[in-house]
């Protein structure tokens, strides 16, 4: 590929982006879910934000649809034309929200942006049975993409989506380790968990887009680490608002992870950090038996000594960290100067949905 020497930086914002990126996978993705059975095709219409319960269209949609858009700028970074990674970018959307119709399920969480979650609006068994019917759809439209990378890109998209299971492990099994003492999960086992769980879907997003774009393997494997450091930043910048966030603005219950004893990183890095109000809240922790069986007075008090333990500065830092790694990985090899600025300009969008 040979790119340009100078192009002009693209002034497009992030909205312009994802609505750029959006408005070239969305049709495909809409025809794919009306292949479906219609059940788990109402449900995933549902679940996209198409539709309401019965199957009424809704105007909107739900999501940024931040994996299409990765996948489509990576195209396009490695000299393609976005096109070519629709197939791809329906993929991921679809395995997203297959993982998030089953996560909802796994974690008890009864509301997904601002909405009933899937399984509490149709019952648990049809979740499941929709979040199946979407996984193996993303199979099938990798499998069948026109061209000579199908192949590559459903090998890609098996081993992420094994990293995906090993992290959801990782997350689901925390709820029920110790906070303190040698059982506990570190700082360390948390980014490994969440570079899993988060940053290797968000990585394939951008590896499917360059692959499918016949790029070179160094190009798909920096893209690929740019959307999992981006991913990290994200895992990080959740758990706080799953702390402080707004349930009006994030659409989710607030404290759901603490109460649930989720090892999540601003409590984790607070429990580790050696001030007085990270000893007063291992000891207010663990003195919760069982784990998950806090009360609000509780919860609330923890979460303050998170704060005053320096335990959302710190998740926070992390997730800049993480943001300064996705660039790095960004400007290690040569791309295309538009494409390069537009995912440059998502990348702290992504992130800054603290206000
Ligand atoms: C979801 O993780 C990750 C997967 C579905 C693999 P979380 O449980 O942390 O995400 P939210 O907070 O429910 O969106
Ligand atoms: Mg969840
Ligand atoms: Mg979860």
């Amino acid at each position: 590929m040979t790119l340009p020497a100078s192009t002009t930086v693209s002034p497009r914002s992030p909205a312009d982006t994802l609505a750029r990126c959006r408005a070239l996978v969305e049709p495909a993705l809409r025809e794919r879910i009306t292949r479906l059975h219609p059940w788990p095709a109402e449900m995933a219409g549902y679940a996209f934000g198409w539709c309401d319960i019965g199957g009424a269209p809704r105007t909107g949609t739900s999501g940024k649809g931040l994996r299409q858009a990765l996948a489509v700028l990576c195209a396009e970074a490695a000299g393609a034309p976005g096109g070519i990674a629709v197939d791809g970018a329906v993929a991921v959307e679809l395995v997203h929200t297959f993982s998030l119709l089953h996560d909802d399920i796994m974690d008890g969480d009864e509301t997904r942006r601002e909405r009933p979650a899937v399984w509490k609006a149709y019952g648990t068994g049809p979740a499941v049975l929709a979040g199946d019917a979407l996984f193996a759809l993303a199979f099938e439209v990798l499998a069948t993409a026109p061209g000579p990378h199908g192949a590559a890109a459903v090998r890609r998209l098996s081993r992420d989506l094994r990293d995906v299971v090993d992290g959801q492990s990782e997350d689901l099994a925390s709820e029920s380790r110790p906070w303190t003492g040698p059982e506990a999960v570190d700082v360390h086992a948390y980014l490994r968990m969440a570079e899993h769980k988060t940053g290797a879907l968000l990585g394939c997003a951008a590896a499917l887009g360059a692959l499918l774009a016949g790029a070179p393997e160094g190009t798909v494997h920096a893209l690929s680490t740019a959307g999992r450091e981006l991913g990290v930043a994200f895992q990080a910048v959740d758990d706080v608002l799953g702390l402080w966030g707004d349930p009006a603005v994030t659409g989710k219950p607030v404290h759901g992870d603490l109460r649930r004893g989720k090892k999540t990183l601003p409590v984790l890095a607070a429990l580790t950090a050696g001030t007085p109000a990270s000893a007063r809240l291992a000891e207010l922790l663990t003195a919760v038996r069982p784990p998950g069986a806090a009360g609000d007075a509780v919860i609330r008090r923890a979460a303050g000594l998170v704060a005053e333990a320096g335990g959302r500065e710190s998740a926070l830092a992390e997730a800049r960290r993480r943001l300064d790694l996705a660039r790095e990985a960004l400007h290690s090899v040569p791309l295309a100067p538009g494409p390069l600025a537009e995912l440059l300009t998502l990348l702290p969008f992504v992130t800054g949905r603290l206000g």
